[in-house]
């Protein structure tokens, strides 16, 4: 039987929630959102209920499970809201901007026994999947050096940046917790998590705001050395992740849908293709994971516990841009 899912916050990424869903005809779907004028072009655009609140939401109820897709700063409480009502969750991603009330979360999750994924799509970027299958299966050895070089635009993806989340860190705005956060994700998911860093971010380029949208960060994984460069204004949008081990070396390049290895020896990369026809094709794969996910089945979603840790990867990095120190990801504490 079709689930029931309720699409908390339908702004930008609620609405590709949404659609994707939609779609696919992969459940029934049900809306809020506390903004009154998108409120009703959702209704009219793709026909579902739609409440200001969750409150009402909740009450034309049940729901097998819930998309939170608010600023991040909202995440935790809201899925503190949600998971007394038994509604698995797929949180978007940062987890939160805070390390507050993630021992609830954690308590409520295992008490409920409800599924609940934190929403960093590169886990379904299938380059991204095809070379951790490679790296897990360990020809190469241990991974001894990472790089990760990335850029994009952010304008011109996201004109309306000055108004929204991404203005403010308090709301889950800057570089590192929208943009840095998906790759800091992505090496963990690749390699295992980051023990500590040291991050140089400056404000250097986007106008109207403040935060930082460039970003130098050198970070160690275990025995792995990791290092990121990453800002939002060049107007290639690239990321290249390179994973160096002892017997050869794996590249990603997502924005060519492309990954290559290259043994010890060999004179080239050996380039594989895994075309995706759009963007959203990522968000339905996303999506039917997590209808998978809520029948307890596998499936490759981001977890709790890898969203808590990247979500230390996002505050030790602000941490150590503010205070010019390296931090260990051990050390912090609730602020
Ligand atoms: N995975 C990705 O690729 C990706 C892309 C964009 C955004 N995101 C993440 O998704 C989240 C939302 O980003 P966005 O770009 O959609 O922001 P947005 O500002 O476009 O939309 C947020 C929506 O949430 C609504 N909202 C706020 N508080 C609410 C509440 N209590 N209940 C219901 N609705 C509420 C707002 O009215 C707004 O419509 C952020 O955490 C962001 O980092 C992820």
């Amino acid at each position: 039987m079709a689930k029931r899912i309720l699409i908390v916050g339908c702004g930008s990424i609620g609405e590709r929630h949404l659609r994707c869903l939609a779609r696919g005809e992969l459940a029934h779907l049900t809306v809020c959102d506390p903004n009154a004028r998108l409120r009703k072009r959702i209704a009219r655009d793709y026909s579902v209920p739609v409440f200001a609140g969750m409150k009402e939401a909740l009450a034309s109820g049940p729901f097998d499970g819930a998309i939170i897709c608010t600023p991040a700063n909202s995440h935790v409480s809201i899925a503190l809201t949600l998971l007394p009502h038994n509604i698995a969750l797929l949180i978007e991603k940062p987890l939160s901007t805070s390390l507050a009330q993630l021992d609830e979360l954690k308590a409520e999750t295992l008490r409920t026994g409800r599924f609940v994924g934190v929403a960093y799509v590169y886990h379904f970027v299938p380059a991204v999947q095809a070379a951790r299958e490679f790296l897990r299966a360990g020809s190469y050895g241990k991974p001894l050096h990472v790089s990760v070089v990335s850029g994009q635009n952010f304008p011109k993806f996201r004109p309306a940046y000055r108004d929204i989340y991404y203005s403010q860190h308090d709301t889950g705005g800057g570089a590192i917790q929208d943009a840095l956060t998906h790759l800091a994700n992505t090496v963990e998911w690749l390699i295992g998590p980051t023990d500590r860093l040291f991050c140089e971010a400056a404000h250097q380029a986007l106008e109207g705001v403040n935060v930082e949208d460039t970003v130098s960060v050198t970070a160690k994984n275990g025995r792995t050395l990791v290092s990121y460069s990453l800002n939002q204004f060049q107007s290639p949008n690239e990321t290249t992740i390179q994973v160096h081990c002892e017997r050869g070396s794996v590249r990603i390049a997502p924005h060519e849908q492309r990954w290559a290895f290259f043994p010890f020896g060999a004179e080239q990369w050996d380039d594989r293709i895994l075309p995706v026809a759009q963007r959203d094709d990522l968000f339905t794969a996303q999506a039917t994971a997590f209808l998978s996910g809520l029948e307890g089945k596998p499936n490759p979603i981001c977890t709790l516990d890898e969203a808590i840790q990247t979500l230390r990867f996002n505050l030790a990095a602000l941490q150590s841009a503010r205070t010019g120190r390296a931090v260990r990801l051990a050390d912090l504490s609730f602020e």
